[in-house]
């Protein structure tokens, strides 16, 4: 039996992410939103594109939580996303009020479902989804830095002009201005981007990869990034489904790793058929340890105003 995923929110990272689900034939797929039709067409469209496609896979638009009942995998991407001038932050309390709505809804209608929040600010939602849903921890994590970390690599393979697939990048932290990508840590062919670039263009990339969000928010002035962003998502979604026991940077709930405790934090960590199955605690020098301190402090800040 194919699996079951629901994806509420079907703007654009969230019909997106149904779209690239379908095209792997990797589940069912139940869009759901507040709005009326909106996601019942884009269903209705992505399922007219099964033919083409050569996929069996069924999908549907709703708006009753009904319908999403015993999904395998929920993405949350509910709430509003950022405009030119507003900061991820600047979302915190809308997004607080609808994720933890959605949150509800979600665990009385799946509640054996794995969770992968997305909705920012995100580091802040994702520990929502934790308090509300009540599940445990290895079923509820956030994306984030997969895209981060894919927005580095791309922008070393620009620099190096080497494909894309020698790069391996990791970028820890919050989601937010306070992220950090670890240049030490991001390899071409397994070779440190230190042993081949000059300290100044890595300085540059890291800066870019910082303000890779608000690059595309300043370019597209009505919304913000989904491509990438769906794309990393259904890494994550692959990665548990194939049991890959894949090493990727999620927001995951640290509880005394890295010095952090009870707060969802990017890091390492191994993704497998039980979701987050393990937190790698990598070596960081004195400088990489305090940038995800200050980093996980920016996170228990905005955690503190919901208060969750
Ligand atoms: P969008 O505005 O295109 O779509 C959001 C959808 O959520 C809309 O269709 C809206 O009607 C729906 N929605 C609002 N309240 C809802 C509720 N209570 N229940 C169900 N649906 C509800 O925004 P987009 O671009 O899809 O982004 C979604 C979220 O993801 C934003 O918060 C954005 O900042 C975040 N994001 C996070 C990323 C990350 O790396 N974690 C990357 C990209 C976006
Ligand atoms: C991004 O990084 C807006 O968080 C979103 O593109």
């Amino acid at each position: 039996m194919r699996k079951k995923i629901t994806v509420v929110g079907a703007g654009n990272v969230g019909a997106t992410t149904a779209q690239r689900i379908v095209d792997k034939r990797l589940a069912d797929v139940v869009l759901i939103d507040i709005l009326e039709g909106i996601q019942q067409g884009k269903g209705l469209d992505l399922l007219e594109s099964g033919p083409v496609e050569s996929y069996d896979c069924n999908i549907i638009g709703t708006n009753d939580y009904k319908d999403t009942a015993n999904s395998d995998m929920v993405v949350i991407t509910a709430g509003l996303a950022r405009k030119p001038g507003m900061s991820r932050d600047d979302l915190l309390k809308t997004n607080f009020g609808i994720v933890k709505g959605v949150t509800e809804q979600v665990a009385k209608y799946s509640p054996q479902a794995m969770l992968i929040v997305v909705s920012n600010p995100l580091d802040a939602m994702v520990q929502t989804a934790f308090k509300v849903s009540g599940f445990p921890k290895n079923r509820v994590m956030g994306m984030a830095g997969i895209l981060d970390s894919a927005r580095m690599a791309a922008f070393i393979a620009l620099e190096l002009k080497v494909s894309v697939e020698n790069i391996s990048c990791f970028v820890l932290g919050g989601h937010g201005d306070t992220m950090v990508p670890l240049p030490r840590y991001s390899t071409v062919s397994g070779v440190p981007i230190t042993e081949l670039l000059p300290k100044e263009k890595i300085d540059a990339i890291v800066k870019r990869t910082q303000g890779g969000g608000a690059e595309i928010v300043s370019l597209l002035k009505s919304g913000s990034a989904y491509y990438a962003p769906s794309a990393a998502v259904v890494e994550m979604i692959e990665a548990i489904f194939y049991d890959k026991k894949k090493i990727l940077p999620c927001a995951a709930l640290l509880e005394g790793e890295y010095g952090i405790n009870g707060l969802y934090v990017g890091v390492p960590v191994k993704l497998g058929a039980n979701g987050v199955e393990e937190i790698l605690q990598i070596k960081l020098t004195p400088e990489e340890d305090a940038a995800l301190k200050k980093s996980a402090a920016a996170v228990k800040e905005l955690v503190g105003i919901i208060g969750v």
